[in-house]
């Protein structure tokens, strides 16, 4: 109940002109600015640096420009000249080369074959340069179209892509078979986004049974699932579910975001588990830092500190 409820006010917040005012002058402004404890910093320069500093932990990442709902053709083609520009600089810096997107970055909003274009263009030139491409899921209005693109672009080959599956939505145990049919990767989430009942489960035990009931499916059926969590109780039911299926370690990997529980990612490693850590950058970091207020509020603290030690 919290925490639908704290999706939804910081979701209302996220969508305030005047809070992102007041936060993007305070929150990247200098090394202590408070966005920085989970988005990486505006440029690819410093989204490269905190990638090598994850991987001189033995951990992987995936890089995530940030940005979404495009509005204009022009922005969408910004984003993805952006992506395209981005890749060989991944490259040429030596570290992995794995790389998140969103649909509604690409145009989505404005027309599924714009995006189609983009995500084409995106794939083609990462399959040259040997890049895997996730494609972030958005909230429920979104889930069609994406999937319909995803399964579009695997049939024609370009297989270089994989996409996220939320368990709070209640189609989503149907659209794993979709996926499991093509032989795809997925990343399995709960969820950020405040959905309603007619389409989501509301509870935290809901979510949860049915992120265990997907985790379970994909451990013995899916093709290199990414296991995207913070939450113990799911770390440990993936430990007891692959035990219990004989799945070894490496068949699977723990994902996390940038700067959440970095005791656990480092813990897991040491385990001897493969963990990739989400990492986000770009000047749009307003409604992803939203977000993540929202799943705990208890972080809002640390972002008054830091605002009243700036002032
Ligand atoms: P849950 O929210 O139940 O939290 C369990 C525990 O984790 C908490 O008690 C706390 O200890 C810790 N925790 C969780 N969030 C925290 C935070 N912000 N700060 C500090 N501690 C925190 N969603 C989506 O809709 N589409 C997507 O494409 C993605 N992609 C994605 C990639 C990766 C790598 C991750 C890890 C997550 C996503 N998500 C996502 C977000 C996901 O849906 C979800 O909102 C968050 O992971 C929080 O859910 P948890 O599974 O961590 O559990």
């Amino acid at each position: 109940m919290i925490d639908a409820l704290s999706k939804a006010v910081f979701g209302t917040l996220a969508g305030s002109a005047a809070l992102k005012g007041v936060a993007s002058r305070y929150g990247m402004r200098g090394r202590g600015g408070f966005a920085r404890r989970f988005v990486a910093g505006e440029t690819i320069d410093e989204a490269i640096g905190a990638a090598r500093a994850v991987e001189a932990q033995g951990l992987s990442q995936t890089l995530d420009l940030l940005g979404e709902s495009v509005a204009s053709e022009a922005e969408a083609v910004a984003a993805t000249e952006a992506y395209l520009a981005m890749m060989p600089r991944i490259a040429e810096a030596g570290i992995g080369r794995n790389i998140s997107i969103k649909l509604t970055q690409l145009g989505l909003d404005l027309s599924p074959e714009l995006a189609g274009t983009h995500l084409r263009r995106i794939l083609s030139h990462g399959a040259e340069l040997g890049f895997f491409v996730r494609i972030d899921m958005e909230n429920s209005p979104y889930v069609e179209a994406t999937l319909a693109l995803f399964e579009a672009v695997w049939r024609d080959g370009l297989t270089n892509v994989g996409v996220v599956l939320q368990s709070a939505l209640k189609r989503s145990e149907a659209d794993l078979e979709r996926v499991l049919a093509l032989g795809a990767r997925v990343r399995l989430v709960k969820g950020a986004y405040k959905e309603p009942a007619a389409v989501a489960w509301q509870s935290k035990a809901e979510v949860d049974g049915a992120y265990v009931r997907m985790l379970d499916r994909l451990l013995r059926a899916g093709h290199f699932p990414a296991i995207a969590t913070h939450d113990p109780e799911m770390i440990a039911e993936t430990k007891r579910l692959a035990a219990a299926a004989g799945v070894p370690a490496g068949a699977f990997e723990f994902q996390m975001l940038y700067g959440v529980r970095r005791d656990l990612q480092a813990a897991l490693r040491a385990e001897g588990f493969g963990m990739r850590v989400y990492i986000p950058y770009g000047r749009e970091w307003f409604p992803y830092f939203m977000r993540r207020l929202g799943e705990r509020p208890a972080n809002v603290g640390f972002v008054l500190k830091s605002l009243l030690r700036e002032r």
